[in-house]
């Protein structure tokens, strides 16, 4: 999709006075440090290059008008600036109302109406965050249009409260936290339980992350996410009947092993089990990519999906099967699904050279045994949300 259609599809629809600004927030993928985020826990996520484009105007009533190129079907989604509660007819645009009415709640002045359009590469329902991107470039589109500044990490919570409180999913930070603070060719290290972060810079010279997309479309919504959620809640209360710990992510592995006996429930156990040793895996691989060791950065990756295969199944025979498959191809560092689970997407590190072999051996099998075919995307890791200056009319 060109800007320069964007812009066209923007004047058929609005026929604005001004030109839009124009704003943009990446998806990302998350390297390692799955089921994490909201257990205090470390994760490694990264921005990509693919995301959500915004082009915005104000307007001088308190209409906001909101159209999706990629929902053209659902036409011009007309609300209120006075009335921002959530309404199912409102669809997608419940993530930007959510948005606005946080940010707005928060504080910051938007005291007129806007006409906004959306258009994203990323594919729905992907697990590469969509909806935390649509969030985020809603954010900053707010901040450049209303001329106001939002500390970042505070957009980041908002966006966190809108899927949490608004759209009703129990999502930890990681999402709004990568796309809002995502930096080119960095990952970043992200403490969930202080917030402390650091980039790590990914030189791959000879390798690339191919992100496989499992095609089997899912809600976080609609998927046992909150319960996988409770189940390490319900793990943790059990642990704090003796241990003084704010989260799965202050125990080691070995703290874990000595106390486990607390957790009543087996399957808790195994869950809370995933996220102890996950989040060691998660410090563990930044040790190994800050020494250029990237044989062993591939193998916790795999660890970490045996361990939401068989601990927290979360995978599902889609992600079984691309990632069993990967790991049998010449060229493989690692591969691991990313994200939430439940389908969505995997991504794995491939040598430059094998990656023709790699995807054709994956799709063939894919097709095999599951009887449709997956979708492979090359990423690059850019930057988090922002303005696009660039002229283009
Ligand atoms: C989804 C959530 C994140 C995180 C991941 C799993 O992407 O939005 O907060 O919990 O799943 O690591």
């Amino acid at each position: 999709m060109s800007t320069q259609l964007m812009y066209e599809e923007f004047k058929n629809k609005f026929n604005p006075v001004h030109s839009p600004r124009q704003f943009f927030a990446p998806g990302r993928i998350n390297l390692i440090g799955e089921h994490t985020d909201y257990n205090g826990g470390h994760v490694f996520p990264a921005s990509i290059s693919f995301g959500t484009y915004a082009l915005a105007t104000k307007r001088s009533d308190n209409k906001i008008r909101f159209y999706s190129m990629n929902f053209s079907d659902l036409g011009i989604i007309e609300v209120n600036l006075d009335n921002l509660d959530y309404n199912e007819d409102d669809n997608w645009a419940n993530y930007p109302k959510g948005m606005i009415k946080y940010i707005r709640e928060h504080g910051c002045k938007i005291d007129f109406g806007m006409d906004i359009l959306y258009y994203g590469n990323i594919p729905n329902s992907a697990g590469l965050s969509s909806s935390a991107s649509i969030e985020m470039v809603t954010g900053v589109l707010l901040e450049g249009l209303f001329d106001f500044d939002l500390d970042r990490i505070e957009m980041i919570k908002l966006g966190q409260k809108v899927e949490n409180e608004y759209i009703g999913v129990n999502s930890g930070i990681m999402d709004q936290f990568a796309i809002g603070m995502g930096k080119k060719d960095h990952a970043i290290h992200l403490n969930t339980a202080t917030l402390d972060y650091s980039y790590a810079p990914i030189k791959l010279p000879d390798h690339s992350i191919v992100i496989i997309n499992t095609n089997k479309s899912r809600t976080l919504a609609g998927s046992k996410y909150n319960e996988r959620r409770s189940e390490c809640e319900q793990a943790l209360a059990d642990l704090r009947t003796e241990l003084t710990i704010d989260g799965l992510g202050d125990l080691t592995p070995e703290d874990f092993e000595s106390h486990k006996y607390l957790i009543r429930n087996e399957t808790n156990q195994r869950r809370a089990k995933h996220a102890v040793y996950e989040n060691a895996r998660t410090l563990d691989a930044l040790q190994k990519l800050k020494t250029n060791d990237l044989e062993a950065f591939g193998k916790l990756m795999n660890e970490s999906h045996l361990s939401l295969q068989h601990d927290y199944e979360v995978t599902g025979k889609e992600l079984d099967t691309i990632v069993e498959t990967a790991w049998e191809q010449a060229g493989v560092t690692g591969a691991r699904m990313t994200g939430a689970g439940f389908g969505g997407c995997a991504i794995a590190i491939v040598e430059n050279d094998k990656i023709d072999s790699f995807k054709q051996q994956v799709s063939q099998r894919y097709i095999e045994k599951i009887g449709y075919d997956v979708s492979f995307y090359t990423a690059a890791i850019g930057d988090g949300a922002k303005e696009i200056t660039e002229e283009v009319k």
